[in-house]
């Protein structure tokens, strides 16, 4: 694959003609991540928007919810021919078992190949000091990271979505196999707003990362077409 397909861009606007528009901007990328905002504002049309243009799809709603519930989200989610789906590691083991059996089911009865199931380990907004301090968990955050990746593991998910940081310890102990999405990622050269634990585009990918979700740096920059060569080059140029 070459290292530009690695690069997921996210769609973080709030109307599908913003989405086009960018979609229509940057047509290098092949690897669309809808989130929260967007999905809130068209629904499932801009799934359809994607697949028509031939892209492909990570839709990360980041589901928590009781089983039953995530279990029928995720049924529909997967019968739009997504390619990766979200779901907090949080949600605990029985959720993860029921996402994942649903994940298959929706696919399978819409007649198209299984999304990935990534559990979220840990939001890479958050620093320990927010897990110590408010969210009251007693663990290292790259413990807690590691263990969530675990539980997603034995609950038959295909990966996890971590900080750059910690990629490189989840892959050791997860194997090859297991997925690891990673935003996060900040060129040298741009800001890097509210990620808290982040690491260069080459720095991810050495560090084990199959693929990288790269925001702001992008879609934010004066000319994003510019900065996606930008990174394309840099990731050429350290050999990945
Ligand atoms: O602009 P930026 O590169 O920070 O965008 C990162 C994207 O990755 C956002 O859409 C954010 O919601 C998403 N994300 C994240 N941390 C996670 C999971 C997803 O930043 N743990």
């Amino acid at each position: 694959m070459a290292v530009e397909d690695r690069i997921i861009v996210p769609l973080d606007v709030p109307t599908e003609a913003d989405a086009i528009a960018l979609v229509e901007q940057l047509p290098q990328v092949t690897f669309w991540k809808v989130g929260l905002e967007l999905f809130v504002s068209t629904g499932p049309e801009i799934l359809h928007t994607l697949k028509s243009r031939n892209k492909r799809i990570f839709l990360d709603l980041k589901f928590h919810d009781i089983p039953n519930t995530v279990a029928g989200a995720i049924r529909k989610a997967a019968s739009y021919g997504v390619d990766l789906i979200t779901i907090h590691g949080t949600a605990g083991r029985t959720a993860l078992k029921a996402a994942n059996a649903a994940a298959l089911e929706g696919s399978e009865a819409a007649g198209c190949p299984p999304p990935k199931l990534i559990a979220i380990t840990i939001l890479t907004s958050l620093t320990s000091r927010d897990l110590a301090f408010d969210l009251k968990i007693p663990v290292e955050l790259p413990e807690y990271a590691l263990q969530m990746a675990l539980l997603a593991q034995e609950s038959g998910l295909s990966g996890a979505v971590c900080s750059p940081q910690e990629a490189s310890q989840l892959r050791q102990v997860c194997g090859d196999d297991f997925l690891l999405v990673c935003p996060g990622v900040r060129p040298s050269w741009s800001q890097t707003g509210d990620q808290k634990r982040t690491m260069t585009p080459a720095e991810a990918i050495k560090a084990g990362a199959d693929y990288l979700v790269i925001g702001r740096p992008i879609t934010a920059a004066t000319d994003p077409v510019a900065a996606w060569e930008r990174i394309g080059d840099e990731l050429t140029a350290a050999g990945v």
